[in-house]
């Protein structure tokens, strides 16, 4: 039995990893289980996985955990073994509690990055699907994943394509890579028409369900950035051999280019359970039985360039990439605070590329030695964020007034 801790286990991938788990039982034992705010849901989990280590976002989550016990048997019963935590420390605690051999990393946002890297040095194997951990932290985590042997496994489709396209390319054959983006919510509709849309038709993505703020970043193009950088990181990819292309049908993952002109590419259905359940199983392949490509169904699968004018997030992201070093975090920390501020409505959807240019601009690039650098630079990026969003906040709530 392989233990398993999900970090993120109420969100689109945690609930995701669990259906992966039912589908196995005899495989998989659920030791620890991380999340948010949503206590419900994880009251839920908990009275039908049993773990034995769970931890909530803040203080406030765990009172109103424990308050769902009164009138709650089952969840009474399932919490009294349970090492109940909160915060980072918590998230930490569960990560590399006794009996966790594989950690699901499927946090969102920076708040991944510790317990991630915890887990890594107490030498767990990790499925990565929180790519900002590798965007904000990539040359602290890879090199504690150099040093512990761990295997970091991911789950972002386009890159479990790639580890899997690159498995038994050598590298000198490997001309460049491309991994697809399916264009987001807005993939139609031209810049100009950008300037009226709301959060609600941002987060109606043509192909998959996930989280709100992935869903944004997917309309931006910033996600595809974020996995830029990831990729880059993951498979020791220079900036210069990763390029993206949008690919509408999101059935095609990767393609690899040899340097002879022939290309190996990655197919798979529109269903993240099944980049999940490899990461969980590696090195091992599992039949995973109502995920299949239906051929029948697809009449065309069409490729286009990225169109940088159009995406400038996607921009922004390469060039954090390339000049390296702090950049990548500060990009990371001010996408993640504008995004939260397009979803609470208090700036427009066009905002978000501008106050993550303006705050890199205004960042004095540091090299990153640390994770406490890091965190200093996090901390640095989100008040800058804070403050270019300031200058969206009055006219966008007296033109919504108006609207
Ligand atoms: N969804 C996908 O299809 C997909 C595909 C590829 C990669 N990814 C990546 O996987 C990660 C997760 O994405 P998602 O779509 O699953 O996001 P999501 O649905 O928003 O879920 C995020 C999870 O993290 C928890 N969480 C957030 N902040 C936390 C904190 N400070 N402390 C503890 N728990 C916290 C949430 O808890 P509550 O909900 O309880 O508040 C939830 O369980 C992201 O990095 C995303 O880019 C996702």
């Amino acid at each position: 039995m392989i233990g398993v801790a999900i970090l993120g286990s109420t969100g689109s991938i945690g609930e995701q990893t669990l259906s992966v788990i039912d589908a196995h039982p005899e495989r998989f034992k659920v030791i620890s289980l991380v999340a948010g705010r949503n206590v419900e849901r994880l009251a839920e989990q908990i009275i039908r996985y049993r773990p034995r280590c769970v931890s909530v976002q803040d203080i406030s989550a765990r009172e109103r955990l424990l308050a769902l016990r009164e009138g709650n048997p089952n969840l009474r019963q399932s919490l009294e073994n349970v090492e109940l935590l909160y915060g980072e420390d918590g998230a930490v605690t569960c990560a590399t509690a006794s009996g966790v051999d594989r950690v699901m990393s499927a946090l969102v946002g920076f708040a991944g990055v510790l317990p991630t890297l915890m887990a890594i040095q107490k030498g767990i194997d990790v499925a990565l699907a929180n790519k900002e951990v590798l965007v904000a932290a990539g040359e602290i985590v890879m090199r504690a994943v150099a040093q512990s042997g761990v295997k970091l496994l991911p789950v972002d489709s386009e890159h479990a394509a790639l580890f899997q396209a690159l498995m038994n390319l050598p590298r000198q054959d490997v001309e460049r890579v491309i991994i697809t983006a399916s264009g987001g919510a807005f993939r139609d509709k031209s810049r100009a028409e950008l300037q009226h849309v709301r959060v609600q038709d941002a987060l109606k993505h043509p192909n998959w369900k996930m989280g709100n703020k992935l869903t944004i970043d997917s309309a931006t193009m910033m996600n595809k950035g974020l996995e830029v950088i990831e990729a880059h990181w993951l498979f020791s990819l220079p900036f210069e051999m990763i390029d993206v292309m949008i690919h509408d049908e999101s059935i095609v993952h990767c393609m690899v280019e040899l340097i002879d002109g022939h290309f190996v590419a990655e197919l798979a259905p529109v269903d993240m359970r099944l980049p999940i359940q490899y990461a969980l199983t590696y090195p091992e392949r599992v039949r995973l039985a109502p995920s299949r490509l239906n051929w029948q169904g697809i009449s065309k699968l069409s490729f286009r360039p990225i169109d940088f004018q159009r995406y400038p997030a996607l921009k922004l992201a390469y060039e954090a990439g390339r000049q390296g070093r702090s950049y990548p975090a500060v990009l990371n920390a001010a996408n993640e605070v504008a995004v939260r501020l397009v979803l609470e409505e208090k700036i427009p959807f066009l905002a978000i590329e501008p106050i993550v240019e303006n705050v890199l601009n205004r960042h004095q690039v540091r090299s990153i030695e640390t994770l406490e650098t890091v965190r200093e630079v996090d901390r640095w990026a989100r008040q800058a964020a804070e403050e270019e969003a300031g200058k969206w906040m009055v006219p966008y709530s007296n033109k919504k007034m108006f609207d």
